[in-house]
């Protein structure tokens, strides 16, 4: 048998993990979908699905990934077989991974013009109005975020190519910790800004007549999209984890990283964006108007927001990295690609579908279906279908269909391991989780 790569420590497989699940889901998808639906009832929801539901679903991955050492695809025809369907669940997966990472290195780009517009100092001396200018005007430029795009696209495919260990955990150790302390600094800022409390408020205080079937499933798909659960990401990155590592503090240890991030972004953003009066329904413009606007305020601006913005780029790219790993890991293994072929072929694919999801910024864009943009389909499709489609799947998978005696074996490291909580997880995959999403889905079917 082949020898396959694995993580080199636990340590590395939480900043792999970690490395995947934070980057624009945390800090820019994160506040625009707590903004646009209600603030404090979002985060209440999100909270609850993510650490209850979440790390659920993180450890099936992990074990159906451990068990068969296999890409999505792979995974299910190892463990069952080719006949009777399951391993749709893993095409489901590499699917989702394509059109994610289409729509996910538009945004991708973005921050890498910021961070020429932050080296450049072009935030300097602009007022809201302005600033919120510049951004409109870079996303729907002709050809600018296009180019940043596929320049973040190849920057993921060289990182890939070059494999798990040198390339994926290398860079996640190191740089993660660090985009938490210029966090921390910039909470700091934003909490002493005039008018601060508003924002404070409408994050933490929960409305819970806003709660509706939409609200539901917003926070539920954002917090699989925010986790890297529900398409097969974390089945891959499970394959490389080595036998004796312990999974459920790692996935616990991960979940609370991502959601403390989230948190923290909701609390730079929305204080600052109360302060400077940008609505916090405002979308894609509400970091990358909002942020600059903080670091204007800020002795040392020019250099937080330089550093702020090489981290972002970085935590984005670990979550790209992990994203065409899907489509690698499957293209190798299934098709007996070389990584650089599979890279290089993965990345010219999802070029394409992004092309299309970055240009649909521009007016008058042919690219707007029943008044959506592309990308804003794109989005919904991933977050709010196929993600959950694809974690009912996968808990399913696990409960039901795999020996209980395997599901545990994987989760107690060959019963090496004592994890005394070990019914209760079997418990939460089994019957909570299924549950849990199902209902959560249906509830957005029949509407508000
Ligand atoms: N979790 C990433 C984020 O929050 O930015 C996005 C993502 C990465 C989703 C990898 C899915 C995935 F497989």
């Amino acid at each position: 048998m082949k020898q396959r790569e694995n993580f080199g420590s636990k340590l590395g497989i939480i900043m792999a993990t970690a490395g995947s699940a934070l980057g624009l889901g945390n800090i820019y998808r994160f506040p625009c979908e707590a903004g646009a639906n209600g603030g404090g009832a979002f985060l209440i929801v999100y909270l609850a699905v993510a650490l209850l539901v979440g790390t659920t679903l993180m450890l099936s991955e992990f074990i159906i990934g451990r068990r068969s050492h296999s890409n999505p695809i792979g995974a299910f025809r190892v463990l069952e077989g080719k006949k009777n369907g399951w391993m749709s669940i893993g095409w489901l997966g590499v699917v989702c991974a394509f059109l994610i990472l289409a729509f996910y290195t538009t945004v991708a780009g973005w921050t890498l013009g910021y961070l020429g517009k932050a080296a450049a100092n072009h935030f300097a001396g602009n007022d809201l109005a302005q600033i919120q200018e510049q951004f409109a005007a870079f996303t729907t430029h002709p050809w600018l975020p296009v180019v940043c795009q596929l320049a973040f696209l190849a920057l993921t495919a060289i990182v890939v190519a070059r494999g798990v260990k040198d390339g994926i955990e290398k860079w996640s150790k190191i740089l993660m910790p660090l985009l938490l302390v210029i966090m921390v600094v910039l909470c700091v800022k934003s909490l002493t800004m005039p008018g601060a409390a508003e924002g404070m408020r409408f994050f933490f205080k929960p409305d819970f007549s806003k709660i509706n079937g939409h609200v539901l499933i917003s926070a539920m798909g954002q917090s699989f999209f925010s986790l890297s659960i529900g398409m097969g990401a974390l089945i891959t990155y499970g394959s490389y984890i080595g036998a004796k590592d312990n999974m459920v503090s790692s996935s616990v240890s991960v979940v609370l990283a991502d959601t403390l991030v989230a948190v923290l972004a909701g609390i730079i953003i929305f204080p600052a964006a109360f302060s400077f009066g940008i609505k916090p329904e405002a979308g894609a413009s509400l970091v990358f108007t909002t942020l600059p606007m903080v670091f204007q305020q800020m002795t040392g601006g020019y250099f937080f927001c330089l550093i702020f913005f090489v981290l972002l780029v970085i935590a984005t790219l670990t979550s790209t990295i992990s994203l065409l790993e899907v489509i690698v890991a499957t293209a190798t293994e299934e098709l007996k690609l070389s990584r650089t072929k599979a890279a290089v072929l993965g990345s010219l694919v999802t070029a394409v579908i992004g092309l299309l999801a970055t240009l649909s910024f521009r007016t008058g864009s042919p690219l707007h279906i029943n008044g959506k943009i592309f990308f804003d389909i794109l989005d919904s499709a991933t977050a709010l279908y196929l993600m959950p489609i694809g974690g009912l799947l996968i808990v399913l998978f696990v409960g039901w269909r795999m020996k209980k005696a395997d599901a545990i074996d994987e989760l107690t490291n060959g019963g090496t391991l004592r994890v005394g909580i070990r019914k209760v997880i079997y418990y939460l995959i089994r019957y909570m989780a299924p549950v849990a999403i199902l209902v959560i889905f249906i509830s957005q079917l029949v509407g508000d």
